[in-house]
């Protein structure tokens, strides 16, 4: 049976079985049928996810002000109430958590209502000052689309919810500068604290062909200057969506809060430009409100991106409770636009990932957040087996379109790997060109996750290992070309390189696998992956996981484990009222 709810606003609403329209929306008048109607309709649609985030309809993109706060984690995000697709009247919508992984929906924090964001809410950060004052600063498209930067308070400071949000009568506390286009002024950091006390924001923009972070400075939080410099600008980017700007420790996975400026800390700028988050690494030089990256961006395949395939918008935040720096992002669809008119809903957030300065001080790492692994369940695993050229074997005994993967690969010989000078290529490209289906020397070997039994269906993520002049390179890609019989999708190969010496280090990869998302992560969380597939066949229980080799040379699984994963508790919110009584049980 193939149900689909279409919701056109100010047209019509109805529901629609194997095509034919059954029901009109005043069926879900209350909202007990409303969300039993969803529960159908999830059980009727593969490509909902069970353990990533994401609102029961409609369409959501960016995370904004992830914090915590009172014990409390809040992720709010970009989200229509109206579509599934993007449009005007976007809002804040809002959820808490006591753990990431587990999300209770509270009401819409910030809707459009005044001159200042009449048309929508968008993008932002949370701040928290001194004395555990909370406070938003988002981008308000306001009656002529300008974008400006406005603040909301909480209402209700001692509320560790924080569900009223109140927007400040004074606003916008920012508008376009002189030769700075209206459209090209949006997504506050979160704030940073000088020595002196001043406070620091920075807003992403486009001027004089160059993408740019322009700072401005506030002693109070509500009068904000304009600083003579951008914080940083490059001309080698775009215009800069969300960015953040953060310090990481040189020599400690823990994370350190926004305002930190010491010599065990380096400064990490990332910018959202081009379907993709890029960062530089560099010093932070607080006198003269400057940032000297290490190198600048390249606009080439070489820059260094949070992620190689799908994840963009992201927003990190300082984790008080456990001393983290945790990263979130918007996973968009690869399907159509139809598509998502007919599942009702578009978009999913990452699963939030602990962040932090690799110690060669090159670049960061990543790795799901600890608390994810609460949701695993019924380990299989195997240790010790070689996998010849050619081989293939089934993991079996879990539920592999909802599962979670960890394993690590040998390579006796390694000197045998084949040569390539990887300065002359685009990792993405030889991806492309060397598919799952291209045999090498040592690779491609990996995982073939969201399968059919025959294997007609799959999504390779795969690992070559080549010899460079003078040290080994290891290639890790992401194959959708054969990830679903359906046409009409994104099968984009991605790839990149992992900076890891196969001499000393095993090749590692996790892969988190939940219906129509593949999270990998390779080195040990050095080189991530993320990608969408919408596979015909290889749905629930027709979903199988294997492990391949199609390299002409052996490689050996020195360990596989993997599990099943349970269902995280994620309910909706944004109706008035809506603080779940699972939510007050769990405090
Ligand atoms: C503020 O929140 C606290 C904690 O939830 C609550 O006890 C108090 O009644 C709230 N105050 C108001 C004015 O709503
Ligand atoms: C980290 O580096 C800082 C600055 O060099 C130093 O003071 C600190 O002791 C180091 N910490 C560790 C755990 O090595
Ligand atoms: C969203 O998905 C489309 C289709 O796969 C892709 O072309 C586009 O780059 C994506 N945008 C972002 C911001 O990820
Ligand atoms: C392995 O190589 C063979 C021969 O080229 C090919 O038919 C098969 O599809 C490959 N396996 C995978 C998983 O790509």
């Amino acid at each position: 049976m193939d149900i689909s709810l279409f919701l056109f606003v100010g047209f019509s609403c109805f529901l629609l079985i194997n095509g034919n329209k059954v029901e009109d929306c005043d069926y879900l008048t209350d909202k007990t049928s409303l969300q039993s109607f969803h529960v159908l309709l999830q059980a009727e649609q593969p490509y909902r996810t069970a353990y990533h985030f994401q609102s029961p309809q409609n369409w959501l993109n960016d995370p904004n002000g992830p914090m915590y706060y009172k014990g409390v984690y809040h992720l709010f995000y970009q989200y229509n109430p109206n579509s599934a697709w993007f449009g005007d009247g976007m809002v804040w919508a809002h959820s808490a958590s006591y753990d990431l992984i587990n999300w209770f929906g509270l009401d819409h924090a910030l809707v459009p209502s005044e001159p200042f964001d009449a048309i929508s809410c968008w993008s932002g950060s949370a701040t928290i000052l001194p004395g555990d004052k909370p406070v938003i600063l988002y981008t308000g498209i306001d009656a002529n689309y300008n974008q400006v930067q406005n603040l909301a308070n909480p209402k209700n400071e001692s509320d560790p919810l924080l569900v009223e949000w109140v927007k400040y009568s004074r606003n916008p506390l920012m508008t376009p500068p002189d030769g700075v286009k209206g459209d090209n002024f949006r997504d506050p950091t979160t704030a940073w604290q000088g020595p002196d006390g001043t406070w620091k924001v920075v807003i992403g923009s486009y001027s004089n062909s160059q993408g740019m972070a322009i700072l401005y400075q506030s002693q109070d939080f509500v009068h904000w200057t304009m600083h003579r410099d951008p914080l940083y600008s490059s001309s080698k980017t775009e215009m800069w969506e969300c960015p953040d700007f953060f310090p990481v420790s040189i020599n400690s996975t823990n994370g350190v809060d926004t305002s930190v400026e010491n010599p065990s800390v380096r400064h990490v700028m990332k910018a959202s430009f081009n379907s993709h988050d890029y960062y530089i690494v560099g010093t932070y030089v607080t006198e003269q409100e400057r940032f000297l990256p290490d190198a600048d961006f390249t606009g080439t395949s070489s820059d260094l991106r949070f992620d190689y395939g799908k994840f963009y918008a992201s927003k990190s935040f300082f984790d008080g409770k456990k001393n983290r720096r945790i990263l979130c992002a918007w996973v968009n669809e690869s399907d159509s636009m139809e598509d998502d008119l007919k599942k009702g809903w578009s978009g999913l957030q990452s699963i939030p990932r602990q962040i932090w300065l690799d110690l060669n001080g090159k670049q960061l790492v990543q790795w799901p957040v600890e608390e994810l692994n609460s949701l695993r369940d019924n380990e299989v695993y195997v240790y010790d087996k070689q996998l010849e050229s050619g081989s293939v074997f089934e993991v079996s005994g879990i539920t592999a379109s909802q599962a979670d993967i960890e394993i690590m690969f040998e390579l006796p010989k390694l000197e045998e790997a084949e040569f390539i000078d990887t300065s002359l290529v685009d990792p993405q490209l030889i991806c492309d060109k060397q598919d799952a289906s291209v045999t090498g020397k040592f690779g491609p070997f990996g995982l073939l996750a969201l399968a059919t039994k025959d294997l007609t269906e799959q999504t390779a993520i795969f690992f070559r290992v080549f010899r460079d002049h003078k040290d080994y390179k290891v290639l890790m890609c992401s194959d959708q070309k054969r990830s679903s019989l359906r046409n009409e999708l994104d099968k984009t190969t991605y790839g990149a390189f992992v900076d890891i010496d196969p001499q000393r280090e095993m090749v590692s990869l996790r892969t988190l696998i939940d219906h129509s998302i593949i999270e990998s992560f390779g080195g040990k969380g050095r080189s991530v992956i993320t990608t969408r597939v919408y596979p015909k066949l290889a749905i629930n229980d027709e979903a199988h996981l294997f492990a391949f080799n199609n390299g002409s040379l052996s490689v050996r699984v020195s360990r596989l484990n993997a599990w099943s994963m349970n269902k995280a508790q994620i309910t909706a919110g944004g109706e008035p009222g809506t603080i779940s009584e699972d939510f007050s049980r769990k405090k």
